[in-house]
């Protein structure tokens, strides 16, 4: 066993992966607007309330194209990496009275089609986070890394990397006043079974925001 971890361990230390090659530092100024309040005014909450949410829409716009920015300043494609969301307040679409998921893209969010309603049960172990007003999460696609041997070297890479989303996309909401958390995000067997054609995606981290 401990054999088998070593030879594991090694091997993706080993590896190329995704990472070497990014250089957060050399992004443009633009992508890190946050201000050293900002990082120290941070924090993490457990608990949302739906009632209490001034969420806007034009908010849920604002971490969707700051999302876009840093994804595609890191040379991420949006083939490779979306940004989806659980709208649980009817934001984008008032309508809809139930959660509602969409994947965002070109400047817009596209409902995704599910095999059934978002429930109190469904998609997180945390139930709580269905409290949110929205959860974003980010959605690798699989067959992007499939000739690269993503399960070797790359899974590492897209959990540092969703970590990283995560983490900006916290610096934003305390940038903006606004209540929100980094978290494990959907369980992928919940995502297989909610998520009509999803066979070819992993959901990796999410932020939760009141
Ligand atoms: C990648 C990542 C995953 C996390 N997953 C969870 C989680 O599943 N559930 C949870 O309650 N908090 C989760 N957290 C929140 C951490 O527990 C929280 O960030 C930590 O307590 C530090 O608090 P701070 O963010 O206020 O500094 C996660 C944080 C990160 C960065």
């Amino acid at each position: 066993m401990l054999s088998r971890i070593i030879d594991e361990t090694s091997n993706v230390l080993r590896a190329d992966g995704y990472l070497p090659g990014l250089r957060l530092n050399d992004l443009p100024e633009v992508l890190f607007p946050f201000r050293e309040e900002d990082i120290a005014a941070r924090e993490s909450f457990r608990y949302f309330n739906r009632d209490a949410a001034h969420l806007t829409l034009e908010d849920l716009h604002e971490f969707a194209s700051y999302f876009d920015k840093l994804r595609a300043g890191m040379d991420i494609s949006e083939e490779a990496l979306s940004l989806h969301v659980i709208d649980n307040v009817g934001l984008v679409d008032p309508s809809s009275g139930a959660p509602t998921a969409y994947r965002y893209g070109g400047g817009t969010f596209r409902a995704r089609t599910l095999n059934e309603p978002i429930g109190r049960e469904s998609l997180y172990i945390q139930e709580e986070m269905h409290d949110a007003g929205a959860v974003l999460f980010f959605v690798w696609k699989l067959s992007f890394f499939e000739g690269k041997e993503m399960r070797d070297r790359y899974y590492r890479d897209l959990m540092i990397l969703s970590g990283f989303f995560g983490h900006q996309c916290s610096l934003l909401a305390s940038n903006r006043g606004i209540k929100g958390t980094v978290f494990a995000g959907l369980s992928p067997i919940e995502f297989y079974s909610v998520f009509q054609n999803s066979e070819d995606e992993i959901p990796i981290f999410a932020f939760a925001i009141e």
